[in-house]
C-alpha cells in the first residue's frame, strides 16, 4: 500500500514531533509553525505530504518558496524520514510525490538544505542531480557560558557617541510608527545579507503578518540601535514555544554605522535579556561567507554545530523532472 498521502491539519503534533526528533537544534513550535504556515497561504506556492505506516506519521515532503527570494518557478524542498524507516523507499516515494506536485508549475529550480553529517540524504541529493551553493554554521550559545566581560562598558562609549538600544516593546509604546520604521530599516539592511537568491521586497502588510506576530513574537526579544530618531541597527530573536530558548532571527546595521561596534552592542544586549529571563539557550545560522557576524558570534562564545549545506538543482525550462 502507498504509504503517502496528503498533509492534514491534525498531522501538525506528529510532523513536528518527528521533525524535533531529527533536528533538535532546529526545534519548532507547533503554534507557530501553525501561524506560519497560515501566513504563508496565498503568498508562496506550497504542497505537503507525510509518510504513514501504521498509524504512524515516519516521514514528510513539501514544497515551498523563499519569501524573501520570490519567483513563480523555484522552489524550495524539505523532506525527512523518522531513522528507524529510513532504507525502505519512504524517502523517495516522497520526493517522487513532491515533484509530480511541481510539473504543473514548470519549475527551473529546486533548494534544498541537508546537514553535513547527514551522509544518506547528501547522496540521495547528489544522486538526483543536487549540487553545494553554500554553508551555514549552525550556532548555540550556553547562556550561562556566554563572554560578556570584554564588552562591559561598550554600550556607553556608544552612549556617549549619541546611540542608544531599546527594545522593540519599548518603542512600540511611545511610537506608533515603531513597526513601520523596523519595516524600512530591515528592507535596507537584508539587501547585504549573503544569500542564495536575489531578495524580492517584503511589504509591510507581509512583514506584520509573517514576522512581527504569532506566538513565538515578543517584541521584548527585538532590540533597535538608534542615533537620535534615526533607527540604524537591529538584533531580534523569538521564543521556541514555551521552551528555554531564543532563535536569532536578523542582526544587522545600516551601512553608514558599521564598524562602530553596533551589532556588537545589540548582540549583548540579546544575551543579557536571555540571561535576565531565564533562558539557558541561544541559536543562531550564519552564512559561512558572513565573516563579520561569524566574528560577533564567535566573541560571545557561540559554538558551531554541524553545517547546514545549501543545495541547488537547475532545471533546463520546460524539461522532464
Ligand atoms: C554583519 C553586520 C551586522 C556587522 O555590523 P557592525 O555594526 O558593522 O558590526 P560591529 O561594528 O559591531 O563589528 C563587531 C566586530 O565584527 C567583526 N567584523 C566587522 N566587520 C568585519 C569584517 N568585514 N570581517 C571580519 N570581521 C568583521 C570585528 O571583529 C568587529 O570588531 P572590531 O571592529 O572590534 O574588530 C553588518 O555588516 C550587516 O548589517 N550586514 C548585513 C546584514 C547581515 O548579514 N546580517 C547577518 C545575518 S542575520
Amino acid at each position: 500500500m502507498n504509504p503517502i498521502r496528503s498533509f492534514a491539519e491534525t498531522d501538525y503534533p506528529a510532523t513536528i514531533g518527528l521533525w524535533n526528533r531529527l533536528n533538535p537544534d532546529r526545534s519548532r513550535s507547533l503554534e507557530d509553525t501553525r501561524h506560519t504556515d497560515a501566513s504563508l497561504e496565498g503568498k508562496v506556492r506550497k504542497g505537503r505530504w507525510v509518510a504513514e505506516v501504521d498509524g504512524e506519521i515516519v516521514g514528510v515532503g513539501e514544497y515551498s518558496q523563499n519569501l524573501g527570494s520570490l519567483h513563480p518557478q523555484k522552489f524550495i524542498l524539505e523532506g525527512y524520514v523518522a531513522p528507524e524507516f529510513q532504507g525502505q523507499g519512504i524517502g523517495k516515494a516522497l520526493y517522487d510525490q513532491v515533484l509530480e506536485a511541481l510539473q504543473g508549475y514548470n519549475p527551473i529550480s529546486l533548494r534544498t538544505t541537508v546537514r553535513e553529517n547527514s551522509s544518506r540524504a547528501l547522496r540521495f541529493l547528489q544522486e538526483r542531480g543536487y549540487a553545494e551553493t553554500k554553508r551555514d554554521w549552525v550556532s548555540v550559545l550556553q547562556v550561562a557560558e556566554a563572554h560578556l566581560e570584554p564588552f562591559v562598558g561598550l554600550e556607553e562609549r556608544l552612549k556617549a557617541q549619541g546611540l542608544e538600544i531599546r527594545s522593540l516593546a519599548e518603542l512600540l509604546q511611545t511610537d506608533p510608527q515603531a513597526i513601520s520604521k523596523l519595516h524600512a530599516l530591515f528592507s535596507e539592511i537584508r539587501l547585504d545579507t549573503p544569500r542564495s537568491e536575489p531578495p524580492t521586497p517584503i511589504s509591510l502588510e507581509t512583514f506584520v503578518e509573517n514576522v512581527v506576530s504569532g506566538p513565538d513574537y515578543d517584541p521584548k526579544a527585538f532590540f533597535i540601535a538608534l542615533e537620535n530618531i534615526e533607527w540604524v541597527g537591529m538584533s531580534c530573536m523569538f521564543r521556541v514555544g514555551q521552551a528555554k530558548e531564543l532563535d536569532h532571527w536578523f542582526t544587522g546595521t545600516r551601512r553608514p554605522w558599521r564598524g562602530r561596534g553596533i551589532a556588537q552592542a545589540l548582540k549583548v544586549r540579546t544575551v543579557r535579556f536571555a540571561r535576565e529571563n531565564g533562558f539557558a539557550t541561544i541559536r543562531t545560522d550564519n552564512d559561512s561567507r558572513n565573516a563579520a557576524m561569524l566574528a560577533i558570534n564567535d566573541r560571545l562564545g557561540f559554538r558551531r554545530g554541524a553545517a547546514q549545506i545549501s543545495l541547488l538543482k537547475e532545471l533546463v525550462h520546460g524539461a522532464v523532472l
